[in-house]
Protein backbone atom coordinates (compact mmCIF):
# COMPACT_ATOMS: atom_id res chain seq x y z
CA UNK A 1 0.00 0.00 0.00
CA UNK A 2 1.29 3.89 -1.13
CA UNK A 3 2.29 5.75 2.11
CA UNK A 4 -0.01 9.33 0.96
CA UNK A 5 3.16 11.26 2.09
CA UNK A 6 5.04 9.07 -0.89
CA UNK A 7 2.04 9.63 -3.54
CA UNK A 8 2.36 13.31 -2.50
CA UNK A 9 5.68 12.99 -3.63
CA UNK A 10 5.17 11.31 -6.44
CA UNK A 11 2.48 13.49 -7.87
CA UNK A 12 4.83 16.47 -7.07
CA UNK A 13 7.05 15.79 -9.19
CA UNK A 14 4.85 14.64 -11.49
CA UNK A 15 3.47 18.27 -11.82
CA UNK A 16 6.84 19.71 -11.92
CA UNK A 17 8.29 17.60 -14.46
CA UNK A 18 5.18 18.96 -16.35
CA UNK A 19 6.22 22.38 -15.89
CA UNK A 20 3.37 22.81 -13.58
CA UNK A 21 3.62 26.07 -10.81
CA UNK A 22 4.14 24.37 -7.32
CA UNK A 23 4.34 26.92 -4.39
CA UNK A 24 7.30 26.90 -3.04
CA UNK A 25 10.42 24.57 -2.97
CA UNK A 26 10.44 21.55 -5.27
CA UNK A 27 9.79 18.50 -3.30
CA UNK A 28 13.65 16.95 -2.99
CA UNK A 29 14.03 19.37 -0.16
CA UNK A 30 11.52 17.69 1.91
CA UNK A 31 13.17 14.94 3.94
CA UNK A 32 12.00 15.91 7.29
CA UNK A 33 8.16 15.09 8.99
CA UNK A 34 7.85 18.55 9.45
CA UNK A 35 8.87 20.32 6.21
CA UNK A 36 6.95 17.28 4.64
CA UNK A 37 3.98 18.25 6.73
CA UNK A 38 4.07 21.67 5.90
CA UNK A 39 4.47 20.99 2.29
CA UNK A 40 1.47 18.77 2.48
CA UNK A 41 -0.24 22.10 3.88
CA UNK A 42 0.65 24.31 1.20
CA UNK A 43 -0.89 22.20 -1.30
CA UNK A 44 -3.97 21.56 0.14
CA UNK A 45 -4.31 25.42 0.68
CA UNK A 46 -3.12 26.41 -2.39
CA UNK A 47 -5.96 23.57 -4.22
CA UNK A 48 -7.20 26.78 -6.25
CA UNK A 49 -3.84 27.24 -7.52
CA UNK A 50 -3.34 23.75 -9.34
CA UNK A 51 -5.05 21.69 -11.84
CA UNK A 52 -9.04 21.48 -11.00
CA UNK A 53 -10.07 18.05 -11.01
CA UNK A 54 -12.20 17.24 -13.95
CA UNK A 55 -15.69 17.74 -14.30
CA UNK A 56 -18.04 14.45 -14.30
CA UNK A 57 -19.87 13.54 -17.22
CA UNK A 58 -23.32 14.12 -15.40
CA UNK A 59 -24.36 15.33 -12.10
CA UNK A 60 -23.38 12.61 -10.17
CA UNK A 61 -26.21 12.01 -7.09
CA UNK A 62 -23.93 10.01 -4.55
CA UNK A 63 -25.65 8.63 -1.35
CA UNK A 64 -22.68 7.76 1.19
CA UNK A 65 -24.30 4.89 3.28
CA UNK A 66 -23.66 1.82 5.25
CA UNK A 67 -26.19 0.98 8.31
CA UNK A 68 -23.09 0.32 9.87
CA UNK A 69 -22.24 3.19 12.66
CA UNK A 70 -19.37 5.15 13.18
CA UNK A 71 -17.53 3.54 10.32
CA UNK A 72 -16.90 7.65 8.67
CA UNK A 73 -20.22 8.11 6.35
CA UNK A 74 -20.11 11.74 7.42
CA UNK A 75 -16.41 12.11 8.17
CA UNK A 76 -15.90 10.46 4.85
CA UNK A 77 -19.01 12.61 2.88
CA UNK A 78 -17.89 15.95 4.41
CA UNK A 79 -14.17 15.50 3.52
CA UNK A 80 -14.47 15.00 0.25
CA UNK A 81 -16.84 17.06 -0.08
CA UNK A 82 -14.25 20.21 1.08
CA UNK A 83 -11.96 17.87 -1.05
CA UNK A 84 -14.03 18.38 -3.98
CA UNK A 85 -15.10 21.99 -3.84
CA UNK A 86 -11.62 23.02 -2.79
CA UNK A 87 -10.28 21.64 -6.20
CA UNK A 88 -12.82 23.40 -8.46
CA UNK A 89 -16.04 21.28 -8.59
CA UNK A 90 -19.84 22.82 -7.33
CA UNK A 91 -20.35 20.47 -4.73
CA UNK A 92 -23.74 20.01 -2.60
CA UNK A 93 -23.73 18.33 0.60
CA UNK A 94 -27.06 16.67 2.02
CA UNK A 95 -27.55 15.70 5.60
CA UNK A 96 -29.33 13.12 5.87
CA UNK A 97 -29.29 12.02 9.66
CA UNK A 98 -31.01 13.18 12.46
CA UNK A 99 -27.93 13.37 14.71
CA UNK A 100 -26.65 16.71 11.63
CA UNK A 101 -22.95 15.68 12.55
CA UNK A 102 -22.22 16.73 8.73
CA UNK A 103 -23.75 20.23 9.11
CA UNK A 104 -21.81 20.18 12.27
CA UNK A 105 -18.43 19.61 10.59
CA UNK A 106 -19.17 21.81 8.14
CA UNK A 107 -20.32 24.51 10.45
CA UNK A 108 -24.13 24.95 9.23
CA UNK A 109 -26.71 25.88 11.80
CA UNK A 110 -28.45 22.77 12.31
CA UNK A 111 -30.70 23.73 15.64
CA UNK A 112 -34.13 23.19 16.03
CA UNK A 113 -36.15 25.67 13.45
CA UNK A 114 -33.36 26.34 11.14
CA UNK A 115 -34.76 25.59 7.68
CA UNK A 116 -33.30 21.91 7.18
CA UNK A 117 -34.22 18.78 4.78
CA UNK A 118 -36.96 17.79 7.28
CA UNK A 119 -38.81 21.18 4.94
CA UNK A 120 -38.15 19.71 1.61
CA UNK A 121 -38.61 15.87 3.03
CA UNK A 122 -41.90 16.25 4.88
CA UNK A 123 -42.84 19.63 4.42
CA UNK A 124 -42.93 21.45 1.18
CA UNK A 125 -40.15 23.53 1.27
CA UNK A 126 -37.60 23.47 -1.83
CA UNK A 127 -34.28 22.50 -1.56
CA UNK A 128 -32.98 25.98 -2.54
CA UNK A 129 -35.20 26.94 0.31
CA UNK A 130 -32.94 25.14 3.06
CA UNK A 131 -29.76 25.12 1.32
CA UNK A 132 -26.87 27.23 3.43
CA UNK A 133 -23.24 28.14 2.55
CA UNK A 134 -20.42 27.19 4.07
CA UNK A 135 -16.91 28.68 5.16
CA UNK A 136 -15.14 25.91 3.57
CA UNK A 137 -15.92 27.26 0.35
CA UNK A 138 -18.04 29.64 -2.05
CA UNK A 139 -18.27 26.10 -3.83
CA UNK A 140 -19.75 23.73 -1.10
CA UNK A 141 -23.13 24.72 -0.16
CA UNK A 142 -25.08 22.17 3.04
CA UNK A 143 -28.83 21.44 3.50
CA UNK A 144 -28.44 20.80 6.99
CA UNK A 145 -30.58 18.01 9.13
CA UNK A 146 -32.12 19.19 12.14
CA UNK A 147 -33.37 16.95 15.15
CA UNK A 148 -36.79 16.91 13.53
CA UNK A 149 -35.57 14.58 11.28
CA UNK A 150 -35.84 12.12 13.62
CA UNK A 151 -39.70 12.08 13.09
CA UNK A 152 -39.37 11.89 9.30
CA UNK A 153 -39.68 8.16 9.08
CA UNK A 154 -42.78 8.12 10.58
CA UNK A 155 -44.19 11.41 9.35
CA UNK A 156 -43.06 10.33 5.52
CA UNK A 157 -45.52 6.37 6.38
CA UNK A 158 -48.51 8.33 5.17
CA UNK A 159 -46.95 10.93 2.17
CA UNK A 160 -47.92 9.84 -1.48
CA UNK A 161 -44.52 8.62 -3.16
CA UNK A 162 -42.70 8.83 0.38
CA UNK A 163 -39.58 6.75 -0.99
CA UNK A 164 -39.29 9.73 -4.09
CA UNK A 165 -39.46 12.79 -1.66
CA UNK A 166 -35.72 13.24 -1.83
CA UNK A 167 -35.23 12.42 -5.37
CA UNK A 168 -37.90 14.58 -6.36
CA UNK A 169 -36.49 17.55 -4.23
CA UNK A 170 -32.80 17.10 -6.20
CA UNK A 171 -34.23 17.56 -9.33
CA UNK A 172 -36.53 20.28 -8.71
CA UNK A 173 -33.08 21.64 -7.49
CA UNK A 174 -30.91 20.89 -10.38
CA UNK A 175 -33.32 21.59 -13.09
CA UNK A 176 -34.46 24.83 -11.21
CA UNK A 177 -30.53 26.52 -10.95
CA UNK A 178 -28.90 28.25 -14.10
CA UNK A 179 -26.33 26.16 -15.39
CA UNK A 180 -23.62 27.73 -14.07
CA UNK A 181 -24.67 27.03 -10.63
CA UNK A 182 -25.45 23.96 -10.89
CA UNK A 183 -23.57 21.23 -8.49
CA UNK A 184 -21.01 18.88 -10.40
CA UNK A 185 -21.79 16.59 -7.15
CA UNK A 186 -24.38 16.07 -4.81
CA UNK A 187 -23.28 13.99 -1.92
CA UNK A 188 -25.68 12.78 0.65
CA UNK A 189 -24.99 11.77 4.18
CA UNK A 190 -27.05 8.60 5.33
CA UNK A 191 -28.14 7.61 8.66
CA UNK A 192 -26.69 4.48 10.44
CA UNK A 193 -30.18 2.25 9.46
CA UNK A 194 -31.75 0.42 6.76
CA UNK A 195 -34.89 3.26 7.12
CA UNK A 196 -37.00 5.08 5.04
CA UNK A 197 -34.40 8.17 5.45
CA UNK A 198 -31.92 5.62 3.61
CA UNK A 199 -34.37 4.45 0.73
CA UNK A 200 -34.85 8.22 -0.15
CA UNK A 201 -30.91 8.55 -0.50
CA UNK A 202 -31.12 4.66 -2.31
CA UNK A 203 -34.04 5.86 -4.61
CA UNK A 204 -32.32 9.65 -4.89
CA UNK A 205 -28.68 8.40 -5.86
CA UNK A 206 -27.10 7.51 -9.24
CA UNK A 207 -24.72 5.76 -7.23
CA UNK A 208 -23.44 4.73 -3.52
CA UNK A 209 -20.75 5.17 -1.56
CA UNK A 210 -19.93 2.68 1.36
CA UNK A 211 -17.38 3.60 3.85
CA UNK A 212 -15.64 0.62 5.14
CA UNK A 213 -13.59 1.02 8.59
CA UNK A 214 -10.58 -1.06 8.50
CA UNK A 215 -11.63 -3.00 11.33
CA UNK A 216 -12.86 -6.23 12.56
CA UNK A 217 -16.75 -6.85 12.01
CA UNK A 218 -16.50 -4.41 9.11
CA UNK A 219 -17.90 -6.90 6.81
CA UNK A 220 -20.41 -7.98 8.89
CA UNK A 221 -24.34 -6.09 8.10
CA UNK A 222 -22.55 -5.34 4.35
CA UNK A 223 -24.81 -7.93 2.91
CA UNK A 224 -27.71 -6.96 4.16
CA UNK A 225 -27.36 -3.49 2.49
CA UNK A 226 -26.16 -4.75 -0.85
CA UNK A 227 -29.21 -6.74 -0.61
CA UNK A 228 -31.39 -3.24 -0.15
CA UNK A 229 -29.97 -2.02 -2.62
CA UNK A 230 -30.66 -5.03 -5.50
CA UNK A 231 -33.89 -4.47 -4.39
CA UNK A 232 -34.08 -0.77 -4.89
CA UNK A 233 -32.61 -1.23 -8.15
CA UNK A 234 -35.41 -3.89 -9.34
CA UNK A 235 -38.59 -1.70 -8.24
CA UNK A 236 -37.54 1.86 -7.26
CA UNK A 237 -34.43 2.84 -9.08
CA UNK A 238 -32.85 1.34 -11.71
CA UNK A 239 -29.81 3.43 -12.14
CA UNK A 240 -28.79 2.73 -8.51
CA UNK A 241 -25.41 0.95 -8.10
CA UNK A 242 -22.43 0.81 -5.69
CA UNK A 243 -19.38 2.41 -7.84
CA UNK A 244 -17.46 3.23 -4.81
CA UNK A 245 -15.98 1.49 -1.20
CA UNK A 246 -13.33 4.26 0.78
CA UNK A 247 -11.43 1.79 3.32
CA UNK A 248 -11.56 4.35 6.59
CA UNK A 249 -9.97 4.50 9.75
CA UNK A 250 -6.62 2.51 8.50
CA UNK A 251 -4.46 1.49 11.31
CA UNK A 252 -0.99 0.74 9.40
CA UNK A 253 0.72 -0.18 12.98
CA UNK A 254 -1.98 -3.41 12.58
CA UNK A 255 -1.98 -6.40 10.81
CA UNK A 256 -5.99 -6.26 11.35
CA UNK A 257 -6.19 -3.44 9.19
CA UNK A 258 -4.05 -4.94 6.12
CA UNK A 259 -6.16 -8.13 6.16
CA UNK A 260 -9.39 -6.04 6.14
CA UNK A 261 -8.59 -4.13 3.68
CA UNK A 262 -7.34 -6.89 1.33
CA UNK A 263 -10.90 -8.84 2.20
CA UNK A 264 -12.69 -5.97 1.49
CA UNK A 265 -10.30 -5.46 -2.41
CA UNK A 266 -10.67 -9.09 -3.00
CA UNK A 267 -14.08 -8.89 -2.94
CA UNK A 268 -15.16 -5.73 -4.50
CA UNK A 269 -12.09 -5.14 -6.64
CA UNK A 270 -11.71 -2.01 -8.89
CA UNK A 271 -14.57 -0.52 -6.84
CA UNK A 272 -12.12 0.38 -3.89
CA UNK A 273 -10.55 3.31 -3.76
CA UNK A 274 -6.52 3.18 -3.73
CA UNK A 275 -6.36 5.99 -1.39
CA UNK A 276 -7.37 4.85 2.14
CA UNK A 277 -8.08 6.99 5.00
CA UNK A 278 -5.78 6.42 7.87
CA UNK A 279 -7.13 6.68 11.63
CA UNK A 280 -5.65 10.00 12.37
CA UNK A 281 -6.44 12.22 15.41
CA UNK A 282 -6.90 15.42 13.40
CA UNK A 283 -10.05 13.83 11.33
CA UNK A 284 -11.50 13.44 15.03
CA UNK A 285 -10.92 17.00 16.05
CA UNK A 286 -11.99 18.80 13.49
CA UNK A 287 -15.94 18.82 13.55
CA UNK A 288 -15.41 19.58 17.42
CA UNK A 289 -13.87 23.20 15.41
CA UNK A 290 -17.11 23.05 12.88
CA UNK A 291 -14.89 22.37 10.66
CA UNK A 292 -13.20 19.49 7.75
CA UNK A 293 -9.89 18.12 8.08
CA UNK A 294 -8.64 20.00 5.11
CA UNK A 295 -9.80 23.24 6.69
CA UNK A 296 -9.05 22.26 10.44
CA UNK A 297 -5.09 21.06 9.67
CA UNK A 298 -4.34 20.64 6.10
CA UNK A 299 -0.72 19.50 6.40
CA UNK A 300 -2.22 16.13 8.18
CA UNK A 301 -2.11 12.90 6.60
CA UNK A 302 -6.04 12.65 7.12
CA UNK A 303 -6.00 15.73 5.13
CA UNK A 304 -4.12 14.50 2.42
CA UNK A 305 -5.52 11.26 1.84
CA UNK A 306 -9.26 13.03 1.69
CA UNK A 307 -7.71 14.47 -1.10
CA UNK A 308 -6.55 11.58 -2.73
CA UNK A 309 -9.77 9.76 -2.63
CA UNK A 310 -11.70 12.87 -4.19
CA UNK A 311 -9.24 13.42 -6.45
CA UNK A 312 -9.97 9.49 -8.04
CA UNK A 313 -13.39 9.82 -7.26
CA UNK A 314 -13.36 12.78 -9.92
CA UNK A 315 -11.32 11.09 -11.97
CA UNK A 316 -13.66 8.09 -12.08
CA UNK A 317 -16.35 10.19 -12.78
CA UNK A 318 -14.96 12.24 -16.32
CA UNK A 319 -16.60 8.82 -18.20
CA UNK A 320 -19.22 7.47 -16.11
CA UNK A 321 -21.96 4.38 -17.96
CA UNK A 322 -25.14 6.22 -18.94
CA UNK A 323 -28.20 5.76 -16.61
CA UNK A 324 -30.25 2.94 -17.70
CA UNK A 325 -33.83 3.69 -19.05
CA UNK A 326 -36.17 3.74 -16.34
CA UNK A 327 -38.21 0.11 -15.72
CA UNK A 328 -40.01 -1.30 -12.98
CA UNK A 329 -42.62 0.62 -10.93
CA UNK A 330 -41.24 3.98 -11.15
CA UNK A 331 -41.40 4.35 -14.54
CA UNK A 332 -44.89 3.17 -15.92
CA UNK A 333 -45.72 6.32 -16.21
CA UNK A 334 -42.42 7.98 -16.57
CA UNK A 335 -41.14 10.49 -19.43
CA UNK A 336 -38.08 9.55 -21.02
CA UNK A 337 -34.76 11.16 -19.34
CA UNK A 338 -33.78 14.75 -19.82
CA UNK A 339 -30.43 16.14 -20.62
CA UNK A 340 -29.08 18.55 -18.04
CA UNK A 341 -25.90 20.39 -18.64
CA UNK A 342 -23.77 21.57 -15.72
CA UNK A 343 -22.59 25.07 -17.17
CA UNK A 344 -19.19 24.10 -17.82
CA UNK A 345 -17.28 23.94 -21.29
CA UNK A 346 -16.02 21.20 -21.08
CA UNK A 347 -18.61 19.15 -19.24
CA UNK A 348 -21.34 16.71 -21.12
CA UNK A 349 -24.59 16.89 -20.91
CA UNK A 350 -26.07 15.58 -18.22
CA UNK A 351 -29.14 12.68 -18.20
CA UNK A 352 -31.37 13.33 -14.67
CA UNK A 353 -33.39 10.71 -13.55
CA UNK A 354 -37.14 11.20 -14.83
CA UNK A 355 -39.19 14.08 -13.48
CA UNK A 356 -42.24 13.49 -11.33
CA UNK A 357 -45.47 12.29 -12.74
CA UNK A 358 -48.86 13.92 -12.48
CA UNK A 359 -50.13 11.23 -10.28
CA UNK A 360 -47.33 11.46 -7.94
CA UNK A 361 -48.19 14.91 -7.74
CA UNK A 362 -51.36 14.62 -6.53
N1 LIG B 1 -9.90 8.70 9.73
C1 LIG B 1 -10.30 8.87 10.98
N2 LIG B 1 -9.40 8.96 11.99
C2 LIG B 1 -9.81 9.14 13.27
N3 LIG B 1 -11.09 9.26 13.65
C3 LIG B 1 -12.02 9.18 12.68
C4 LIG B 1 -11.69 8.99 11.31
N4 LIG B 1 -12.84 8.94 10.59
C5 LIG B 1 -13.84 9.11 11.46
N5 LIG B 1 -13.36 9.26 12.73
C6 LIG B 1 -14.14 9.43 13.94
O1 LIG B 1 -14.92 8.28 14.13
C7 LIG B 1 -16.22 8.62 14.60
C8 LIG B 1 -17.26 8.09 13.63
O2 LIG B 1 -17.10 8.75 12.38
P1 LIG B 1 -18.37 9.27 11.57
O3 LIG B 1 -19.25 10.10 12.43
O4 LIG B 1 -17.87 9.87 10.32
O5 LIG B 1 -19.06 7.89 11.26
P2 LIG B 1 -20.54 7.65 10.74
O6 LIG B 1 -20.50 6.39 9.97
O7 LIG B 1 -21.06 8.85 10.07
O8 LIG B 1 -21.30 7.45 12.13
P3 LIG B 1 -22.92 7.32 12.31
O9 LIG B 1 -23.22 5.94 11.86
O10 LIG B 1 -23.13 7.54 13.76
O11 LIG B 1 -23.54 8.36 11.44
C9 LIG B 1 -16.24 10.11 14.74
O12 LIG B 1 -15.95 10.46 16.06
C10 LIG B 1 -15.12 10.57 13.81
O13 LIG B 1 -14.55 11.80 14.23
MG1 LIG C 1 -22.83 9.91 10.45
Amino acid sequence: MTDPGQRLRSSLAADSAAGERVAGPTPGDFDSPIAMEALRATRVLHAADQEPFPAPSRVRVISVANQKGGVGKTTSTVNLGVALSLYGLRTLVIDLDPQGNASTALGVEHSVGTPSIYDALVGDSSLSEVVHPTSASPLLRCVPATIDLAGAEIELVSVVAREYRLRRAIEAYLHALPEQDRPHYVLVDCPPSLGLLTLNALVAGDEVLIPIQCEYYALEGLGQLLNNIDLVRQHLNPGIAVRTILLTMYDGRTKLADQVAEEVRNHFGALVLDAVIPRNVRVSEAPGYGQSVLTYDPGSRGATSYVEAARELAERGVSLPPLPAPSGPAAVTAPPAASLALGDADAATVPVPPSRTTEERA
